[in-house]
């Protein structure tokens, strides 16, 4: 947990210009973990993010016995235990502040012989769980929540887990990888359908680690009974990192940026669609595939960007973008209107209301609605504004900075280690200097 309150001062006359690799991807890193430790063999992981959400996944399994060791420049090593290896806790499971860990361990364990608790930081402890918690009961699992279906979630071990087909109401890549960790230990088949394409990481990942996942359509399936074997993964750089020198590069006046490496799975690239929807000058250079995935590098340039009706099949694809999303519309001419997505109000904040009330604040006409937000573009002036602990909106109010009048002040941006510790740096490197204040 942090005891140290960090807030970011960031100046208008930032400019952004350069090549820069962002970190890795967070989704993949934390699959990497957990798949390697139930896999049999050692599995070698290169472009691992070494930030707190994944080394919260990586502790959690390092607390069931599993050898691992780094992160180490991006390397890590998994001496998996194959899938029956894991061994009891000791003590709760504390997750940090990671939705991921939490909701795809939730379905892992319920499979297991032991009992286990899991924990999380205030704003985790807030986020729904009900999600996973309900169907996995369905199958069998018996978890304890509290009241609200929030954690701590106590899981108990040995029970007999039976496959079920489900249909997903939300169109969750948290829920779909849960089920389909559980999946790994029930009787039977697991089918989850989902209502929107979303992100595949884990049904790639079981392949690339020679376990059998059948797609149909919307369902996907996995049955018990098979193995995992190690493998090599290299994992690409994060588009919902580079998301922001995305936004950043096409607010600025003279920009030119390029991200290496960048990761353009295709129930990933929202934001590309998106932004070139709203006029954005953006390439995407040398496709091409590395460990199941697929990756390119992306070059952007200034724009002159236009307010859009945001297609809501693009929300899914685009989930965690939306905070720096909101700062491209402020930049905007016109208006942006964004509907279904009711799913941004239960991320690590409320990023609807967060997001509006700090747009408001530097002058810009925000209204926020059940389920989206309208945004007309303006002139974005200075001010102090709160993160709420959340790491992407201390980072999309940072890249506001580029089109402010005056200084943006953002409180309680230390949560930006859970998923891009070296943003301020990489920020730094290509034109943007953010003075970070400690107390
Ligand atoms: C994630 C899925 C998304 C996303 C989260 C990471 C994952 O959540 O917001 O940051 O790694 O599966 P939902 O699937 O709940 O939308």
């Amino acid at each position: 947990m942090h005891n140290q309150s960090i807030t970011f001062r960031v100046q208008p006359g930032g400019m952004l210009k350069g090549e820069a690799r962002v970190p890795g991807d967070k989704s993949v890193s934390h699959r990497s973990i957990m798949l390697g430790s139930i896999a049999e063999g050692t599995t070698h992981v290169s472009g691992f993010l070494d930030a707190e959400d994944c080394l919260s996944t990586m502790k959690a399994f390092q607390a069931m016995g599993v050898q691992i060791e780094g992160p180490n420049d991006g390397k890590v090593t998994i001496h998996g235990v194959g899938l029956h290896g894991l061994k009891a806790p000791k003590e709760p499971l504390y997750l940090g502040n990671s939705g991921t860990s939490m909701r795809l361990l939730s379905g892992l364990l319920a499979g297991q012989s032991f009992d286990s608790v899991l924990t999380g930081d205030p704003s985790l402890s807030r986020r729904p769980m009900k999600r996973v918690t309900d169907p996995l009961r369905t199958m069998g699992a018996v978890i304890n929540t509290t009241d609200k279906g929030t954690s701590p979630l106590e899981i108990k071990g040995g029970r007999f887990l039976k496959g079920i087909h489900y249909d997903m109401p939300v169109a969750s890549a948290q829920v779909k990888s849960c089920l389909l960790l559980a999946g790994l230990y029930a009787e039977g088949s697991t089918s989850v359908f989902e209502p929107a394409p979303t992100r595949d990481h884990t049904e790639r990942m079981l392949s690339g680690f020679g376990y059998e996942v059948k797609r149909d359509g919307a369902k996907v399936t996995v049955s018990s009974g098979g193995k995992l074997t190690a493998c090599d993964i290299d994992v690409p750089s994060d588009i919902s990192s580079a998301a922001f020198f995305m936004v950043g590069a096409s607010i600025a006046n003279n920009a030119d940026v390029t991200l290496q490496h960048v990761g353009i799975n295709p129930t990933r690239t929202g934001v590309i669609d998106i932004l070139k929807l709203m006029g954005a000058l953006i390439e995407v250079i040398n496709p091409r595939e590395a460990g199941g995935e697929q990756v390119a590098d992306i070059r952007i340039r200034s724009s002159h960007l236009k307010g859009i009706k945001i297609p809501e099949e693009l929300v899914p694809l685009a989930i965690d973008e939306f905070p720096v999303l909101f700062v491209a519309a402020a930049c905007a001419e016109g208006e942006t209107i964004l509907t279904g997505a009711e799913e941004l109000r239960v991320k690590e904040s409320d990023r609807i209301q967060v997001m509006a009330d700090g747009l408001l604040t530097l002058g810009i006409d925000a209204r926020p609605t059940p389920d989206g937000m309208i945004v007309k573009g303006g002139v974005i002036g200075g001010g102090r504004l709160e993160s709420h602990g959340d790491h992407r909106i201390a980072m999309a109010f940072s890249i506001a900075s580029l089109r402010a009048t005056a200084d943006i002040i953002i409180e309680d941006c230390a949560n930006v280690n859970t998923s891009f510790p070296t943003f301020v740096s990489l920020a730094g490197k290509l034109g943007l200097p953010i003075n970070v204040q400690s107390s």
